[in-house]
């Protein structure tokens, strides 16, 4: 089988260590990949959203497979334009990928089919906003409807935060056309787990769970970024929470989107938040999560093309879908200064240590070849994973393995997966 993979990060490059390893295929491409995804395909220089390129090189080449990555082609119709084309494409239609692309939609949705989620009124001008914020209760929670590089959420403290955060939104378009419309929604408190799934249409599959650290800074502080490290499974998502899960949130959320007459086919991504009324839903995404596929992905025995395929046949339900009983976590390499400015081009050392080394991977996020060597070209930019037996011996590894690789303004947290202590 001739595959493609749409995307370039390390989200990405985790996709492509799990298909590379299928025996089912026989060779990869990724469009646009990166210098550590090179390793395992061939990367062609097509962007994400230039769906009418990627659709004649799967053409050309008689792609018999293509995986889409990112949230951005997803949410635009990417799967659609290689359907249009009659090619066989994993991940969820425009119609379906709305799930993540509008958060006004999904929390409709969810009001609807009575899914577990905070309180929220959506607004189409900041003069109803601004009105609604004058009697509402503080802290409170702002978010953009549409797509924004996980941005556009704003915590507000204060009425005057909240109307200025209505300014930023609404008014300057600091995120653009994602803050046409916003919603404001009720503040909640708990630990935030990640669930990741597999899904048909009909059936869903759950994978093991994670947690991601989305603030740039050591106690979660800084602002908030795409993901600065993963732990996986999440003790904090115990059986309970899972029996919970299932007969509320999951099932519930594939029925309701087949309700609508927008079947689901794909990733569904489920942010939680584990409340003290009960786990919640803070998110959907349409696609796998960053650095979570990180986390995930490695511990999946699974050969993904054929999970991949069974979602779309819709026949999910005939797969046992099955996790290793251990544990990863991934600490993120970044730029200094990330996620604002920071410098790019620096030359990366010490990749070679991760070959033939089990259990340590090191995915590419930033990176790309120059005069034959490996330099930074992004705020984030090397996902180190690490498995262990358990939680601890995952982060002590994975902390370690960070050690190995040196550029000029590496930083990264150094308390990812601190959460396990309290266990
Ligand atoms: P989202 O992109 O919707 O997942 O929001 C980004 C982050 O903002 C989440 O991971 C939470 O940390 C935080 N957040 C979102 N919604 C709420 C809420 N209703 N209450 C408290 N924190 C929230
Ligand atoms: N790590 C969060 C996300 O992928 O949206």
């Amino acid at each position: 089988m001739r595959v493609l993979i749409v995307g370039g990060g390390g989200r990405e490059h985790a996709i492509a260590m799990c298909v590379a390893k299928s025996s089912k295929v026989s060779k990869l491409y990724c469009a646009p990949g990166n210098a550590g995804i090179a390793a395992l395909a061939e990367c062609v220089d097509i962007g994400v959203m230039e769906f009418d390129k990627l659709v004649a090189f799967a053409q050309k080449e008689q792609i018999d497979f293509t995986i889409v990555g990112p949230d951005d082609p997803l949410v635009a119709g990417a799967v659609d334009a290689f359907e249009a084309a009659g090619l066989r494409v994993f991940g969820p239609r425009k119609n379906a990928a709305i799930l993540e692309g509008s958060k006004a939609f999904s929390k409709d949705l969810m009001k609807k089919y009575g899914i577990p989620t905070a309180g929220y009124e959506n607004f189409d001008t900041p003069e109803a906003a601004l009105a609604y914020l004058e009697t509402a209760a503080m802290p409170i929670v702002l978010k953009a409807d549409g797509l924004a590089l996980g941005k556009g959420v704003l915590i507000c403290h204060t009425r005057e935060e909240a109307r200025a955060g209505v300014k930023t939104i609404m008014l300057d378009k600091q995120f653009g056309s994602a803050g046409n419309r916003i919603v404001i929604e009720e503040f909640m408190t708990g630990r935030e787990v990640s669930v990741l799934s597999y899904v048909d249409g009909k059936t869903i599959q759950i994978m093991t769970s994670a947690q991601d650290h989305k603030r740039a800074k050591d106690g979660d502080q800084g602002l908030n970024t795409g993901g600065m490290g993963t732990f996986s499974p999440s003790p904090f998502y115990t059986e309970e929470v899972d029996r919970f899960c299932r007969e509320h949130i999951y099932q519930k959320t594939v029925d309701a989107m087949a309700a609508e007459g927008r079947e689901f086919k794909g990733i569904i991504f489920f942010g939680l938040m584990l409340t003290k009324d009960g786990p919640k839903v803070l998110e959907y995404n349409a696609r796998f999560g960053d650095p979570e596929a990180q986390v995930v992905l490695p511990r999946m025995k699974n050969d993904i093309i054929e999970v991949m395929e069974a979602c779309i046949d819709g026949h999910l339900d005939q797969i046992d879908l099955q996790f290793e009983d251990n544990a990863a976590v991934c600490v993120v390499l970044a730029s200094d200064g990330y996620p604002e400015h920071y410098e790019k081009g620096l030359p990366i050392h010490g990749l070679e240590s991760f070959e033939n080394k089990d259990d340590y991977y090191v995915f590419h996020a930033g990176t790309k070849f120059r005069d034959g060597e490996i330099v930074t070209n992004g705020g984030r930019v090397l996902g180190v994973t690490a498995k262990g037996a358990d939680l601890k011996t995952a982060r002590k590894n994975a902390y370690e393995a960070t050690g190995w690789i040196t550029y000029d303004n590496k930083y990264c947290r150094g308390d990812i997966g601190k959460a396990i202590d309290e266990v």
